[in-house]
């Protein structure tokens, strides 16, 4: 029995802590093209970017030859019209480069030297996470006239949880 009450205490602490932690979501490292090395032109990038979630905080990363390609971030005209020219920031470094998403927009980035016309191009859409809704109440009264075991259960758990959460805390902190 007391193995039981054990086992609900830890289950309301998760429960308290999920609802503290709606917001959490660890950064993702999305690998352009799916792949180590796979910034090259043999990738159907709008493909691939439709099959990806992007988020705020989640990074981009870039694995090529740098000696052959590299890789600009550039509007919505320079990328559309594959113009490397004024481009907004220079990604290139090392071929196994990161980028870090940081705003909820459309960002464009794009492969010069003449590699953006082979279809070396990738446009990521970055939202805001949204923390998904908390899953519904376990007990779920459709008549409007729940049973009176429900409702005293439901009473008992209330009363009983602070208890078993102090109870488990002195138990084991
Ligand atoms: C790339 O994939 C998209 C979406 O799946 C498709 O519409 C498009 O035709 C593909 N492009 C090429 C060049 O294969
Ligand atoms: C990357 O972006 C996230 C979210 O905006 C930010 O919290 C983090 O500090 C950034 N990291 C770096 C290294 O810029
Ligand atoms: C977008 O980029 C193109 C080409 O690099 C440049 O000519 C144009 O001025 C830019 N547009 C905006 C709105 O920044
Ligand atoms: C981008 O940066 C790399 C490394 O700093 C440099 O070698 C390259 O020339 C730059 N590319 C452009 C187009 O400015």
């Amino acid at each position: 029995m007391e193995k039981y009450f054990r086992k609900l205490a830890l289950f309301l602490i998760f429960v308290v802590m999920g609802s503290f932690c709606g917001e959490c979501r660890n950064p993702v490292l999305h690998r352009v093209g799916g792949g180590k090395n796979t910034w090259t032109p043999s990738i159907n990038f709008t493909d691939w970017s439709t099959h990806e979630q992007f988020y705020v905080g989640d990074w981009l990363y870039f694995g090529f030859d740098k000696h052959v390609y590299n890789v600009l971030e550039v509007n919505k005209t320079g990328f559309e019209n594959c113009i490397e020219r004024n481009f907004i920031t220079n990604i290139t470094r090392g071929g196994r480069d990161v980028f870090n998403l940081t705003e909820a927009r459309q960002y464009y980035f794009l492969c010069g030297r003449g590699h953006c016309f082979k279809g070396m191009k990738v446009a990521v859409d970055v939202h805001d996470y949204q923390a998904p809704t908390p899953p519904a109440a376990p007990f779920v009264v459709t008549n409007g006239n729940p049973p009176a075991d429900i409702c005293s259960m439901l009473i008992q758990l209330v009363l009983l949880a602070p208890a078993l959460v102090c109870s488990f805390l002195f138990n084991y902190v």
